[in-house]
């Protein structure tokens, strides 16, 4: 007979995890939870569009079914609107999901890496997990990925490049010569997983087509995008993959759960595609209170990254940390980047005009002191 507490018998690559650390919500701010303004988990700034709304209430009464397990009207709608074919999609409870797995299918134990810093945490967490060697490769001064660098960096072992552009939580992205420079570099042997989670916004400030280069890459290849971001359904966790060939797809179909996104995700979603006239809103509206929160930053001494995404990097003169609590005590969550050489760099997601205004009073004053 067992008695007493065990230790779970969980790999080593678990076990040596950093702690789970979610981001905070109002209520670690604040003690009512009450009042503060969102800008540190980069989300869209408005409800979602009404027809949004409408689809959801229309599929409630629905939900004693399972969803549809291939999202085939979702696939159907991303697939003609990107000219790619449907079976090169593959659909996830938000791109983390399908990231995730990804690293897992491709690394091992003796398996290796490449990932930029700072980037999207869950790379290095995922590459961690399956216990592979990793090659953390720094982004540039301007925070967009150096792929050169990347490159350069590559194995025989080698079995995955995660590629983030624009970059979380710097905000660049890489022009056209150097995916074109990556895509043609890749070695054969490793997948490259290209993170386009804020690829609306992108391709709004004048960005490259990812895809088109694409074409040209003899490596595997899966690019991430997301209804998250510039759709404004974060709630409803929506990503996809853009597979190079339906070979990478149906892999991650093999891995992935197999109802992995609900039905009132993929109807919002099918909704949110319906509605281009809100996302344009969002998109125009968000490069307007960047360009705001960019000027605001520079003229308060506090020099911004370049960023085409939904939220901007801009050093501070105390540590990131106290920067992030200076703001929480004025109402205001941000996020902090605080990895060298960022280490003073807060993040702020673009929002309303209103809580473009709050920052930056909020800045003056903490600046000043
Ligand atoms: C670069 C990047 N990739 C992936 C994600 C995950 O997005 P999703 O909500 O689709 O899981 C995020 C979210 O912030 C991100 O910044």
């Amino acid at each position: 007979m067992n008695s007493g507490p065990t230790t779970p018998p969980f790999r080593t690559s678990v076990t040596t995890l950093p702690a789970f650390r979610p981001p905070p919500t109002e209520a670690d701010a604040v003690p009512d939870g009450r009042g503060m303004r969102r800008l540190h988990l980069n989300e869209g700034p408005f409800a979602p569009s009404p027809r949004v709304v409408q689809a959801i209430q229309a599929a409630a009464g629905e939900v004693h079914r399972y969803p549809d397990p291939r999202c085939r009207k979702l696939a159907a709608a991303v697939a003609g609107r990107i000219g790619v074919a449907a079976e090169r999609l593959v659909f996830g409870n938000g791109s983390e999901e399908i990231l995730s797995l990804l690293l897992a299918m491709t690394l091992q134990p003796g398996a290796h890496a490449v990932l930029p810093v700072p980037s999207f945490p869950r790379y290095l967490a995922g590459a961690r997990f399956a216990g592979a060697d990793i090659a953390a490769v720094p982004v540039r001064a301007d925070g967009a990925n150096d792929v050169d660098a990347m490159l350069a960096a590559v194995t025989p072992e080698t079995r995955i490049v995660v590629v983030a552009t624009p970059n979380n939580p710097t905000g660049a992205m890489l022009p056209a010569d150097t995916l074109v420079r990556l895509a043609r570099d890749m070695p054969a042997q490793a997948l490259l997983m290209i993170d386009e989670a804020y690829y609306e916004f992108a391709r709004h400030a004048g960005g490259p087509d990812v895809l088109a280069i694409l074409k040209d890459c003899r490596a595997p290849w899966a690019v991430l995008r997301t209804f998250s971001k510039a759709y404004g359904l974060a709630g409803l966790r929506v990503g996809y993959a853009i597979c190079g060939d339906a070979a990478v797809a149906e892999a991650i179909n093999r891995v992935r759960g197999v109802f992995n996104v609900d039905s009132l995700a993929q109807v919002a979603a099918l909704a949110a595609l319906d509605d281009p006239a809100h996302t344009q809103g969002l998109l125009d509206d968000g490069a307007r209170q960047r360009q705001r929160l960019s000027d605001g930053f520079a003229r308060a001494g506090c020099a911004p990254l370049p960023s085409v995404a939904n939220f901007i990097a801009a050093r501070m003169p105390v540590p990131s940390a106290e920067a992030v609590k200076a703001f929480a005590q004025r109402g205001i969550m941000i996020g902090a980047v605080g990895a060298a050489p960022f280490d003073n760099h807060v993040r702020v997601t673009i929002g309303t005009g209103e809580d473009t205004d709050a920052v930056l009073a909020a800045l003056g004053e903490i600046v000043k002191r």
